[in-house]
């Protein structure tokens, strides 16, 4: 297995599996253009994917940078150990059915973190989906040195009503919670 940055060729199978493991609509070609920009600053990127050994991929980690997302009501800056300018956010990580469990999605944090680092981010914030199976979101995320900060209801709703979002677990009214919590680096 090998973990690289993300690059454009990887865009289509990132946006297969991101829609295979948390429903049809989740990812698509704008939306992995758009956070593929977000986490490069300062000519680093802080977005990774990692590869089988056939080049497959098996897993994929989308970051902004500090400064470069919005920071919107289901944000709480107010509660958050560091300066709102100092936080970046992890948005999407999917690890392939047949490869969770396996210690994939915290190596891909990893990597997201030292190149947040070396872009200058202090901590970096998540919403983590509190009904993933196994609890596997929550769970990698607080071993990582994750702290719950707050717990947010219908926070995927939204994606159903306006674009179309099919959540693996409620269709198409998402009623999951995610747990909005933050790694200090
Ligand atoms: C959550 C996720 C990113 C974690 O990555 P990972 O490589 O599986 O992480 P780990 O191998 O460290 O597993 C973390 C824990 O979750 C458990 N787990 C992970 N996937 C699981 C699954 N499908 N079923 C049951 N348990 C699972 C692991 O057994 C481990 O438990 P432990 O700490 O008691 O040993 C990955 O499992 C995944 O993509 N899940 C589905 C999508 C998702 O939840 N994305 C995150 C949205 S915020």
């Amino acid at each position: 297995m090998k973990i690289t940055p993300l690059q454009p060729e990887h865009f289509l199978p990132v946006i297969e599996l991101g829609n295979l493991v948390h429903g049809d609509n989740y990812l698509d070609e704008t939306g992995i253009e758009q956070m593929y920009q977000k986490g490069c600053k300062n000519g680093i990127n802080a977005s990774f994917v990692a590869l089988g050994e056939n080049g497959e991929l098996l897993g994929f980690r989308t970051t902004y940078s500090a400064g470069q997302w919005p920071i919107d009501k289901w944000s709480s800056p107010t509660l958050w150990p560091v300066d709102e300018n100092d936080m970046a956010y992890f948005k999407c990580i999917a690890i392939a059915p047949n490869a969770q469990g396996q210690g994939i999605g915290p190596q891909l944090l990893s990597h997201a973190v030292a190149a947040l680092k070396q872009q200058g981010a202090k901590a970096g914030v998540s919403h983590l989906w509190k009904q993933s199976p196994g609890n596997g979101a929550v769970k990698y995320f607080t071993k990582a040195g994750g702290k719950l900060i707050k717990v947010h209801d219908d926070k995927w709703l939204d994606d159903c009503i306006y674009h179309g979002y099919v959540c693996t677990i409620c269709g198409t009214q998402c009623h999951c919670q995610a747990a909005e919590m933050v790694l200090e680096f």
